[in-house]
């Protein structure tokens, strides 16, 4: 018989719960989910379920992620994300919630940008500070409000992502390409998804 997909969760929700109870700094927490995603992303179980993930339809208006688990206590939640060939995303952050990220298949490039405006412009001035290709096995941690857009690679490229609280709900800062004119919206759409 198949694991459930609570099953195959469980091992790491555990662990992360436990890194809750402790006293850290977000900074220190979220490097040690960082530590702990391989337990997700070297899942075969996980890996054989990604493979029917839905990407979002095309023509979607907002990004979408698949959300798989929602800790009542600690509010962190798992999240799947399947981007199509070249699909990327506009230039943006996730506001005050931390993220962890890895690719379970295919690639993406992330640029991170540094803002050296004020901050309150309507029109941000952005630096670029990092541009790396995250793979499977590579492990970006994100910390709240870095501006940052991710180009898909050749393939369809999947993704686990695991954040501090539900996103989706509240503004996020977006970054026109062209323009660099910023506005605020919502995140992607959390779409609940039996693993
Ligand atoms: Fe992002």
């Amino acid at each position: 018989m198949r694991d459930s997909g609570d099953q195959i969760l469980r091992p790491f929700v555990e662990k992360a719960r436990a890194l809750w109870r402790k006293e850290l700094s977000d900074e220190a927490r979220w490097r040690e989910i960082g530590k702990l995603l391989p337990m997700l992303l070297e899942s075969e179980a996980l890996q054989e379920r990604a493979r029917s993930w839905p990407a979002p339809q095309p023509g979607a208006r907002r990004a979408q992620n698949l959300l798989f688990y929602e800790d009542p206590d600690y509010h962190f939640v798992i999240n799947g994300l399947v981007k199509r060939p070249h699909d990327d995303t506009p230039i943006h952050d996730h506001a005050h919630t931390w993220t962890v990220y890895g690719v379970l298949s295919g690639s993406e490039r992330v640029v991170r940008f540094r803002r050296t405006d004020d901050g309150a412009a309507p029109v941000a001035t952005l630096e670029p500070i990092d541009d790396y290709v995250v793979a499977p096995g590579y492990i970006d941690v994100v910390p709240p409000g870095l501006l940052h857009a991710e180009y898909a690679g050749d393939e369809r490229t999947v993704a686990v992502i695991v954040r501090s609280e539900r996103v989706g709900g509240f503004p996020q800062n977006m970054v026109d390409a062209k323009t660099r004119r910023v506005t605020q919206a919502p995140g992607p759409e959390q779409i609940p998804y039996q693993l």
